[in-house]
């Protein structure tokens, strides 16, 4: 499927005011629409569904409002995996006497059609006067599919679908993805300064974006499931990759992965990596290191053609607390390079910032974007960087 350009203001992250520090809460993001039109009311709740970053997956974050004669009467999103879902929440959330005889519902995904850990929520909304339901887009899920509009619209319910759609379709990345053959996500991030370097020779570079760059980029950590460096990034800047400057609700921390084929991390006290899982090349893990508690082995050497492979079929059948939906790996050059060879991404976030260094190296550069094969979605500007995202067309 193309993945056409989203409107102004949106990414794959959702409303991107809407995960910045400076704008926290869903009222301190301005509209982009004419309050009270489908585009409007569709739009509050894709926001409304932020809420559910983090803690819905493996289930998608979805929002609903429901609205009569122009005002909201109330709005829900998806709670933890295995609770509500949002047009539940929404209907909990309804004044005690609330008369929905010519309401209107705005939902982000398909109503559900099938029990699962919770009823099907498209048994909420026959038989109460509702005058319309507006999903913007069809649920992937094949248990879904189109069947949850097909039970409403033989309930007699009116239903319409396709408002702002590719927005909230981009904001329900990566459940979009995973719906399909696919089980787990792989999504690259990298910053570049003006020349396209990633880093200079003498350690200076850490940050080469501004704050709400790295705000955005917060938001993406609790967005996805898991984030990856390579050792060099770690023995460098020692990131913590943990979600802290971004805008509330900031509910989980990622697992945090080290890619680390050399070894090189081996001789760090434990202390330095708690949080962290290093994978490093099994030849290379001495015998009291082969626990699988910080240390993980991968079926391959350094210079292993499918190295890159070996590592995501590692990462990917290793045990977590929930399923591995999605994995961003944030660098440095040498890792994506590897892992863009083998044609692991599905996705890529990059941002050029306006930061120069001196000393830089032909090692560090990568291109301003994933190449042939990706569609462009979103071009945004954060003061002086500019942030584009891309998503592998199907
Ligand atoms: N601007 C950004 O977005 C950004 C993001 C992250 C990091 N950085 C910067 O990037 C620099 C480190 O990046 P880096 O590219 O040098 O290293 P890296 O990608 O962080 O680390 C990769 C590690 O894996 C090893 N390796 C062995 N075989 C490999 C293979 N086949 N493919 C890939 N790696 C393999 C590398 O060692 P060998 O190279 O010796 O093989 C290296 O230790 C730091 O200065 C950091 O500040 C910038």
């Amino acid at each position: 499927m193309q993945w056409k350009p989203l409107r102004p203001g949106f990414g794959l992250a959702g409303r991107i005011d809407r995960t910045l520090v400076d704008r926290v809460g869903v009222n301190g993001v301005e509209s982009l629409f004419r309050a009270g039109t489908d585009d409007y009311w569709m739009e509050q709740a894709l926001i409304e569904s932020m809420n559910s970053v983090g803690i819905s997956a493996p289930n998608p974050g979805v929002g609903c409002v429901i609205v009569k004669n122009g005002r909201e009467l109330a709005r829900g999103h998806t709670q933890a995996w295995k609770q509500a879902h949002a047009e539940r929440m929404a209907f909990h959330a309804l004044p005690q006497d609330a008369d929905l005889e010519g309401a209107e519902v705005f939902v982000t995904l398909e109503p559900c059609s099938h029990t699962g850990f919770q009823p099907p929520c498209s048994d909420l909304f026959p038989g109460r006067g509702i005058a319309r339901i507006v999903v913007a887009t069809v649920d992937p899920d094949p248990r879904v599919s189109g069947e949850g509009l097909r039970r409403l619209a033989t309930s007699g319910v009116r239903v319409e679908t396709g408002v702002l759609e590719p927005e909230v379709r981009a904001s329900l990345f990566p459940f979009t993805k995973t719906r399909g053959p696919k089980k787990t996500v792989w999504v690259a991030k990298w910053a570049r300064m003006p020349s396209g370097h990633l880093a200079d020779v003498d350690g200076n570079s850490k940050w080469i974006t501004n704050a709400k760059s790295r705000a955005y980029t917060h938001w993406l950590r609790q967005k996805y499931d898991a984030v990856v460096v390579g050792a060099r990034t770690f023995l460098v800047d020692r990131p913590a990759l943990t979600v802290r400057d971004c805008a509330l609700p900031r509910q989980r921390q990622p697992e945090r992965v080290v890619f680390d084929p050399r070894g090189e991390l081996l001789s760090l006290p434990e202390s330095e990596l708690e949080c962290f899982r290093v994978l490093v090349c099994n030849d290379l893990l001495p015998e009291p290191r082969r626990d699988g508690t910080v240390f993980v082995g991968m079926d391959a050497t350094p210079e292993s053609p499918d190295l890159g492979l070996v590592f995501k079929s590692t990462l990917e059948s290793m045990n977590f607390e929930k399923p591995l939906q999605s994995v961003m790996v944030e660098g440095g050059a040498r890792l994506l390079r590897t892992l863009f060879e083998s044609g692991v991404f599905d996705a890529a976030h990059t941002f050029t910032g306006a930061q120069k260094f001196d000393r830089l190296s032909a090692r560090e550069w990568l291109e301003s974007g994933p190449g042939a094969g990706f569609s462009p979605c979103t071009h945004h500007v954060f003061d002086e960087d500019v942030l584009q995202e891309w998503v592998k067309e199907d």
